[in-house]
């Protein structure tokens, strides 16, 4: 039996019917295609399905749809400031050579800006404590710590 719910997502409301038992994960790639939130594990361990509720980073994979009515969603399609300005973080990944096949990202941009918020100067233990739950098969995670580093510094107005 579907339920109506209104979700509120990178600011747009969206009115849709789903199964009480659907993942934010599902309903954000197959109801609302918004398909840069990744599904990997589906199991709370790869971090590659990471989005903001209310400014706070969750598995997508983890949550019911149904959990996070009425709350703020933001997922990786929603973090460009404008359409022709990406998020300094997005910047940082790019210019420090932090994707490789791109499959992570989202998801650890989106936990980066969550830590980040919250840690606007952290150091590289920190830093590698914040992505413990955010696996990446590709780049070694070292041009991941330098891009995190340096969106740090532009986010505190450094560059
Ligand atoms: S897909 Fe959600 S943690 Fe891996
Ligand atoms: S860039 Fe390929 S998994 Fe991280």
């Amino acid at each position: 039996m579907k339920q109506l719910i209104k979700l509120k997502v990178n600011g747009d409301e969206y009115e849709i019917a789903v199964a009480p038992w659907k993942t934010l994960n599902e309903v954000l790639r197959k109801e609302l295609n918004l398909t840069g939130t990744k599904l990997g594990c589906g199991t709370g361990d790869c971090g590659a399905c990471t989005v903001l509720v209310d400014g706070k980073a969750v598995n997508s994979c983890l949550t019911l749809a149904v959990e996070v009515q009425g709350k703020e969603i933001t997922t990786i399609e929603g973090l460009a400031e404008s359409e022709d300005k990406l998020h300094p973080i997005q910047e940082s990944f790019i210019e420090k050579g932090a994707v490789q096949c791109g499959f992570c990202t989202p998801g650890m941009i989106m936990t980066t800006k969550y830590f980040l918020e919250n840690n606007p100067s952290p150091t590289v233990e920190e830093i590698k404590k914040a992505l413990d739950g955010n696996l990446c098969r590709c780049t070694g995670y070292v041009k991941i710590i330098d891009a995190i580093q340096d969106a740090a510094k532009k986010m505190k107005g450094g560059k």
